[in-house]
Parts: structure tokens; sequence; C-alpha cells
């Protein structure tokens, strides 16, 4: 198939929408990362959105609504927490997790009976949601196993041929998929940590659990989000992630790239780019803006993987606030490799 490249103007807006109301698939622009969009209500469409990213179809996805009133064709009962979060963070990077509606296809939720529903911060975004009917179902328009994409571009990478339309919003503000907060059970459970971070939510809500797989596998327990199951934002390199004190960071960094006869790379920070004595050095950004090394960080993996990266060394960051968020995605691109320099070297 061909596909079509669209821009955020109204005509292409119109195009967009008028495809997936015939049940075609359009990849947009959201705060987070781009999204691959299908008629959350069409079951055709959800297996094609399987099928174009060659992702399991037991893996769910998140329905994509502009306004309040569509929660009530989604879930026959709204929980009150639901509205307290969505005055305070929607439209934003945040995805709560409800009973469905029996009229909700179970391809669109991998046949659990319960949906995972966001409204999105981006304006091209909520336009097409209302133009093409009120329910995109979209995960990250992504080839299944490869880093979201924040760039057009890298859709192109992943679906070109695969899909109707790439509607090119140029990048994303965030980088780092939204939070997902499971809402179905007693507790709030955060099974996937974003912008949106655990003290924000439970400034608002009192009492909020974490998945514990979140930042360490543990084979006997299994993730509550399908989606976090796979192997995910994988590069093509193998990479580790280097903890310890700055000085003995860079020190190991620069001994494994010495010693290696593959192609590295470092993902690192502005403070510390200088200090790297080989490989291809990537900063991510300032130590002490996450953002930016949200932003970054798989825009920089695809980097390494066009230039043939086979090991990749990164820098680590504190897991509080957002860089919980940050952590989770590079433990997970590292297969949760740890090297730990100084006092306690493995
Ligand atoms: O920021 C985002 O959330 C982006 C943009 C496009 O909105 N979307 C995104 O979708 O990251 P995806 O499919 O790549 O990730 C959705 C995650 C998966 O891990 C999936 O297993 C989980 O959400 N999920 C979806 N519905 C669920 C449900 N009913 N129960 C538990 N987990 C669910
Ligand atoms: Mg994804």
């Amino acid at each position: 198939m061909m596909t079509l490249e669209l821009k955020e103007d109204e005509t292409s807006i119109h195009k967009a929408a008028a495809i997936l109301r015939e049940g075609g698939l359009v990849a947009f622009p959201t705060e987070t990362v781009y999204g691959l969009g299908g008629d959350a209500f069409n079951p055709d469409s959800a297996r094609r959105i399987y099928a174009a990213k060659g992702r399991p179809s037991d893996n769910p996805l998140i329905v994509h609504i502009a306004d309040m009133e569509s929660l009530d064709r989604l879930c026959p009962r709204i929980p009150e927490r639901l509205h307290l979060l969505a005055d305070a963070f929607w439209p934003g990077p945040l995805t709560m997790i409800v009973e469905k509606r029996p009229e909700l296809p179970s391809e669109t939720t991998g046949g659990l009976d319960t949906v995972a529903i966001r409204m999105p911060h981006h304006e091209t975004a909520l336009a097409l949601i209302r133009e093409a009917g009120g329910y995109i179902a979209a995960p990250s328009a992504n080839a299944s196993g490869r880093p979201s994409p924040t760039l057009a571009s890298h859709v192109w990478e992943d679906l070109n041929g695969r899909i109707d339309a790439i509607l090119d919003g140029g990048e994303v503000g965030i980088g780092v998929e939204s939070t997902i907060v499971d809402l179905s059970g007693e507790v709030p459970t955060i099974l996937r940590p974003g912008y949106i971070t655990e003290e924000m939510l439970s400034r608002v809500l009192g009492e909020v659990s974490v998945d514990p797989t979140l930042m360490h596998p543990d084979a006997t327990a299994r993730p509550k989000a399908p989606g976090m199951r796979y192997r995910h934002y994988a590069p093509k390199g193998s990479m580790q992630l280097v903890e310890g004190e700055a000085a003995d960071v860079t020190a190991e960094i620069n001994r494994r790239i010495r010693e290696s006869s593959l192609r590295c790379g470092v993902l690192c920070t502005d403070e510390t780019k200088a200090l790297y004595e080989g490989g291809l050095v990537r900063s991510l950004g300032n130590r002490n803006d996450l953002s930016s090394i949200a932003l970054q960080l798989y825009r920089a993996l695809r980097e390494f993987d066009k230039e043939g990266i086979e090991e990749i060394y990164s820098e680590s960051f504190p897991a509080e606030g957002f860089g919980q968020a940050v952590m989770n995605r590079m433990l997970k691109a590292a297969g949760y490799r740890i090297l730990k320099t100084g006092g306690n070297k493995q």
C-alpha cells in the first residue's frame, strides 16, 4: 500500500479522519509519542493495527477521546477517581484503566474486560479524534520492539507501506509514553510511569501503588499491563546502564570502549560529553533537565541503530519524579543490565 504523507492543516485532518472512519490506519502526533490510530469501535481496524506493527494481539490498545461525554460509550460506571484525575491532568499524558462496556470490541482491548483511556494534550490529535467519530484506538506508531517514534520520520522508517497515512506534526513534546494508572481495582496502581508522576497522582488520590515489576524484572511476577511483558524499546545494539560516581562512570565506560572490538556508543549528558575518549558519543541533554533527557532517548537509540552501533553504554539517572519514567525506559532498553562502578564493582 502507498502511505500518504499529510501535514497538520485542516484539509489533511479531514482526509485523515475520512481514512479512519473507513477503517484505515493513520499515524498522528500526540504530546507523548506518535500514535498509530484506527477506529476503536471497528474490530478490523484493531486487527490491522496489530498486523502493521507486528504486535501480539493480546496486547491491548489505548482508546483516545477528545471530551468527557465520550466516556459513556466506553465504560458503564465511571469511577469518581477518574473524574478527579481527569480534572487535574486531562487533556494530558495520563491513561486510565477502567471497566469496559461489552459494545467496545474485544479486539481493541486485547480480550480484557477493561479499557485504557486517554485524552491527549495536542490540538491536531484532538481535532482528528473529533472528526473521526470520537474514538481512536492507538498504540505507539513504532514497529513492535522498536523505540516509540518522537518524529514523523521514525514512523516512516517503521511503517511505510504498511499503513494508509502519516500525519506529520513535527517533534513531540515529551518523548516517552503516557503514565498508565489502573483504576479497576481497590487501590489505584501505576502500571507504567510517565510524565505524570507517582507524587502528582497521590496528591489527588491519596494512596497509589506502583506495579513492583516496573523497575526490576521478576520472573515470578507478571506485569499487569500486557505490553510491559514484552521486550520493548529495544535498540539493535546490546545496552548496559552504568551506575556510580560520575568520575567512576566515565572511567569505566572509557575502559570498556578501549577494550572492545565492537562499534560502541555512549549515551551521556552535556556535563560529561567531553570526557569520553572513544565510541559514538551522544548527549541526551543537561543532567538536571530530565525533560530533555526523556525527549532525546528514543531518538538517540534510533540514531545508534542507523550507525550500526553494537554496544551501548549509558549513564544513569535518579529514578525519582519524572526520572522514574526515564529509568524505566532505559532499564527496558538495556534488558535490565546494570554495571555498578566504584565500591561495588561486579
Ligand atoms: O503515550 C501513549 O500512551 C501513547 C500515545 C500514542 O498515546 N500510546 C502508547 O500505546 O504508548 P502502547 O500501545 O504502545 O502502550 C499501551 C500500554 C501497553 O503496555 C498495554 O499493554 C497497556 O497500555 N494497556 C492497554 N490497555 C490495557 C488494559 N486494559 N489493562 C492493562 N494494560 C493495558
Ligand atoms: Mg508502545
